[in-house]
Protein backbone atom coordinates (compact mmCIF):
# COMPACT_ATOMS: atom_id res chain seq x y z
CA UNK A 1 0.00 0.00 0.00
CA UNK A 2 1.65 3.42 -1.24
CA UNK A 3 1.59 6.85 0.67
CA UNK A 4 0.35 9.09 -1.79
CA UNK A 5 1.75 12.90 -1.80
CA UNK A 6 1.54 15.57 -3.96
CA UNK A 7 4.10 18.35 -3.38
CA UNK A 8 2.75 21.99 -4.29
CA UNK A 9 6.12 24.59 -5.03
CA UNK A 10 6.59 28.25 -6.63
CA UNK A 11 10.06 28.22 -7.39
CA UNK A 12 13.28 26.37 -7.46
CA UNK A 13 12.44 22.87 -5.91
CA UNK A 14 15.22 21.53 -3.74
CA UNK A 15 12.93 20.46 -1.41
CA UNK A 16 11.28 18.38 -3.68
CA UNK A 17 14.25 17.04 -4.85
CA UNK A 18 15.08 16.14 -1.52
CA UNK A 19 11.65 13.93 -1.48
CA UNK A 20 12.45 12.54 -4.51
CA UNK A 21 15.80 11.69 -4.30
CA UNK A 22 15.51 9.95 -0.98
CA UNK A 23 12.32 7.77 -2.46
CA UNK A 24 14.59 6.94 -5.66
CA UNK A 25 16.37 5.79 -2.71
CA UNK A 26 13.85 3.67 -1.10
CA UNK A 27 14.25 5.63 1.99
CA UNK A 28 10.83 6.58 2.48
CA UNK A 29 8.95 3.66 2.57
CA UNK A 30 5.73 3.46 0.81
CA UNK A 31 6.14 6.86 0.15
CA UNK A 32 4.58 7.98 -3.66
CA UNK A 33 5.19 11.01 -4.82
CA UNK A 34 2.38 11.11 -7.21
CA UNK A 35 2.54 14.73 -8.80
CA UNK A 36 4.08 18.35 -8.19
CA UNK A 37 1.99 21.38 -8.98
CA UNK A 38 2.93 24.65 -9.31
CA UNK A 39 1.29 28.01 -9.48
CA UNK A 40 4.37 29.49 -11.78
CA UNK A 41 4.35 28.01 -15.43
CA UNK A 42 8.54 28.26 -15.78
CA UNK A 43 9.60 26.98 -12.05
CA UNK A 44 12.30 24.83 -11.78
CA UNK A 45 10.12 22.86 -9.56
CA UNK A 46 8.36 21.55 -12.71
CA UNK A 47 11.36 20.67 -14.68
CA UNK A 48 12.58 18.58 -11.75
CA UNK A 49 9.01 16.81 -11.92
CA UNK A 50 9.59 15.70 -15.12
CA UNK A 51 13.27 14.65 -14.62
CA UNK A 52 12.30 12.29 -12.12
CA UNK A 53 9.21 10.92 -13.99
CA UNK A 54 6.83 12.63 -11.95
CA UNK A 55 2.97 14.19 -13.02
CA UNK A 56 4.12 17.49 -13.49
CA UNK A 57 1.49 20.36 -13.70
CA UNK A 58 0.96 24.23 -13.62
CA UNK A 59 -2.37 26.01 -12.47
CA UNK A 60 -1.56 29.12 -13.70
CA UNK A 61 -2.63 31.80 -11.14
CA UNK A 62 -2.63 35.62 -10.70
CA UNK A 63 1.25 36.83 -9.63
CA UNK A 64 0.49 39.73 -8.40
CA UNK A 65 -2.06 38.41 -5.74
CA UNK A 66 -0.45 36.75 -2.79
CA UNK A 67 -4.09 34.82 -1.95
CA UNK A 68 -5.36 32.39 -4.03
CA UNK A 69 -8.21 33.43 -6.29
CA UNK A 70 -11.62 30.83 -5.22
CA UNK A 71 -11.06 29.56 -8.94
CA UNK A 72 -7.60 29.12 -8.86
CA UNK A 73 -8.55 27.11 -5.72
CA UNK A 74 -11.13 24.91 -7.18
CA UNK A 75 -8.50 24.30 -10.03
CA UNK A 76 -5.73 22.91 -7.60
CA UNK A 77 -8.00 21.23 -5.63
CA UNK A 78 -9.53 19.34 -8.83
CA UNK A 79 -5.99 18.12 -9.70
CA UNK A 80 -5.07 17.15 -6.26
CA UNK A 81 -7.98 15.63 -5.73
CA UNK A 82 -8.22 13.31 -9.05
CA UNK A 83 -4.82 11.38 -7.29
CA UNK A 84 -6.81 11.07 -4.05
CA UNK A 85 -2.73 11.71 -2.11
CA UNK A 86 -2.80 11.22 1.48
CA UNK A 87 -0.83 13.82 2.01
CA UNK A 88 -0.07 17.62 0.64
CA UNK A 89 3.36 18.50 0.76
CA UNK A 90 3.93 22.66 0.83
CA UNK A 91 7.64 22.83 -0.42
CA UNK A 92 8.26 26.59 -1.00
CA UNK A 93 4.50 27.54 -2.16
CA UNK A 94 4.17 30.98 -2.01
CA UNK A 95 0.29 31.43 -1.98
CA UNK A 96 -1.62 31.71 0.27
CA UNK A 97 -4.61 29.53 0.59
CA UNK A 98 -8.09 29.40 2.98
CA UNK A 99 -9.82 27.48 5.04
CA UNK A 100 -11.87 25.88 1.58
CA UNK A 101 -8.92 24.55 0.31
CA UNK A 102 -7.28 22.65 3.80
CA UNK A 103 -10.74 21.83 4.53
CA UNK A 104 -11.26 19.98 1.27
CA UNK A 105 -8.12 18.00 2.27
CA UNK A 106 -9.50 17.19 5.38
CA UNK A 107 -6.23 18.85 6.87
CA UNK A 108 -3.98 16.80 5.32
CA UNK A 109 -1.46 19.45 4.51
CA UNK A 110 1.60 20.15 5.68
CA UNK A 111 3.90 23.25 4.84
CA UNK A 112 7.99 23.66 5.66
CA UNK A 113 8.64 27.32 6.94
CA UNK A 114 12.79 28.65 7.37
CA UNK A 115 12.57 29.38 10.77
CA UNK A 116 11.66 28.32 14.80
CA UNK A 117 8.37 29.02 14.59
CA UNK A 118 6.84 31.10 15.91
CA UNK A 119 9.66 32.98 15.45
CA UNK A 120 9.83 34.45 12.18
CA UNK A 121 6.75 33.74 10.22
CA UNK A 122 5.32 35.01 7.07
CA UNK A 123 8.88 35.83 4.13
CA UNK A 124 12.38 36.48 4.27
CA UNK A 125 12.42 34.73 7.82
CA UNK A 126 16.20 33.58 6.94
CA UNK A 127 16.97 37.46 6.82
CA UNK A 128 14.89 38.38 9.34
CA UNK A 129 16.70 35.80 11.85
CA UNK A 130 20.21 36.60 10.86
CA UNK A 131 19.50 40.36 10.92
CA UNK A 132 18.06 40.45 14.19
CA UNK A 133 20.68 38.73 15.12
CA UNK A 134 19.98 35.48 16.73
CA UNK A 135 22.13 32.75 17.77
CA UNK A 136 19.83 30.17 16.45
CA UNK A 137 17.33 29.52 13.74
CA UNK A 138 16.35 26.63 12.09
CA UNK A 139 13.36 25.40 10.19
CA UNK A 140 10.16 24.10 10.86
CA UNK A 141 7.23 21.42 9.47
CA UNK A 142 3.53 22.59 10.65
CA UNK A 143 0.06 21.61 9.76
CA UNK A 144 -1.51 23.82 7.85
CA UNK A 145 -4.15 26.04 9.45
CA UNK A 146 -5.52 29.26 7.88
CA UNK A 147 -3.65 31.58 9.46
CA UNK A 148 -0.26 31.89 8.10
CA UNK A 149 2.53 30.06 9.25
CA UNK A 150 0.74 28.92 12.66
CA UNK A 151 -0.78 25.62 12.41
CA UNK A 152 0.55 22.46 14.84
CA UNK A 153 4.41 22.32 14.98
CA UNK A 154 5.29 18.84 13.68
CA UNK A 155 8.58 18.57 14.11
CA UNK A 156 11.88 21.13 13.96
CA UNK A 157 15.68 21.17 13.43
CA UNK A 158 17.76 24.13 14.59
CA UNK A 159 20.63 25.74 12.96
CA UNK A 160 23.29 27.61 14.49
CA UNK A 161 24.03 30.67 13.68
CA UNK A 162 28.12 31.16 14.17
CA UNK A 163 29.61 34.74 14.45
CA UNK A 164 31.58 34.10 10.81
CA UNK A 165 28.22 33.24 9.28
CA UNK A 166 26.92 35.63 6.42
CA UNK A 167 23.52 35.38 4.94
CA UNK A 168 24.42 33.40 2.14
CA UNK A 169 26.30 30.84 4.81
CA UNK A 170 23.07 30.51 6.70
CA UNK A 171 20.64 30.11 3.65
CA UNK A 172 22.68 27.10 2.86
CA UNK A 173 22.41 25.83 6.44
CA UNK A 174 18.89 26.26 6.94
CA UNK A 175 17.76 24.33 3.49
CA UNK A 176 20.28 21.68 4.61
CA UNK A 177 18.16 21.61 7.59
CA UNK A 178 15.21 21.37 5.67
CA UNK A 179 16.42 18.57 3.05
CA UNK A 180 16.77 16.22 5.62
CA UNK A 181 13.76 17.16 7.59
CA UNK A 182 11.00 17.02 5.68
CA UNK A 183 11.33 14.11 3.67
CA UNK A 184 11.94 12.74 7.73
CA UNK A 185 8.74 13.92 8.71
CA UNK A 186 6.71 12.92 5.67
CA UNK A 187 8.70 9.25 6.38
CA UNK A 188 6.89 9.52 9.89
CA UNK A 189 3.75 10.59 8.60
CA UNK A 190 3.70 7.45 6.50
CA UNK A 191 4.17 5.12 9.06
CA UNK A 192 1.72 6.02 11.59
CA UNK A 193 4.36 7.09 13.76
CA UNK A 194 3.69 10.92 13.66
CA UNK A 195 -0.26 10.55 14.02
CA UNK A 196 -2.65 12.73 11.72
CA UNK A 197 -3.97 15.80 14.02
CA UNK A 198 -7.51 15.51 12.83
C1 LIG B 1 12.29 26.87 1.54
O1 LIG B 1 13.31 27.47 2.29
C2 LIG B 1 10.98 26.91 2.32
O2 LIG B 1 11.15 26.77 3.70
C3 LIG B 1 10.47 28.27 1.96
O3 LIG B 1 10.77 28.43 0.61
C4 LIG B 1 11.96 27.71 0.32
C5 LIG B 1 11.70 26.85 -0.91
O4 LIG B 1 12.90 26.34 -1.39
N1 LIG B 1 9.08 28.39 2.22
C6 LIG B 1 8.52 29.51 2.65
O5 LIG B 1 9.13 30.52 2.87
C7 LIG B 1 7.01 29.41 2.85
N2 LIG B 1 6.55 30.53 3.57
P1 LIG B 1 12.89 25.22 -2.53
O6 LIG B 1 11.97 25.71 -3.65
O7 LIG B 1 14.31 25.14 -2.97
O8 LIG B 1 12.39 23.95 -1.91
Amino acid sequence: MSFKIIILGSGRGSNAKAILEAEAKGQLGQVSTVAILSDKENAPILDLAQQFGKHAQCIPCNPKKARLHPDETTAFLEAIQTHKPDLVVLAGFMKIIDSHFIQSLDGKIINLHPSLLPSFPGINSIESAFNFPVKVTGCTVHWVIPEIDAGTIIDQKAVTIEANDTLESLTEKVHAAEHHLLPEVIRRLSTGEIPYQN
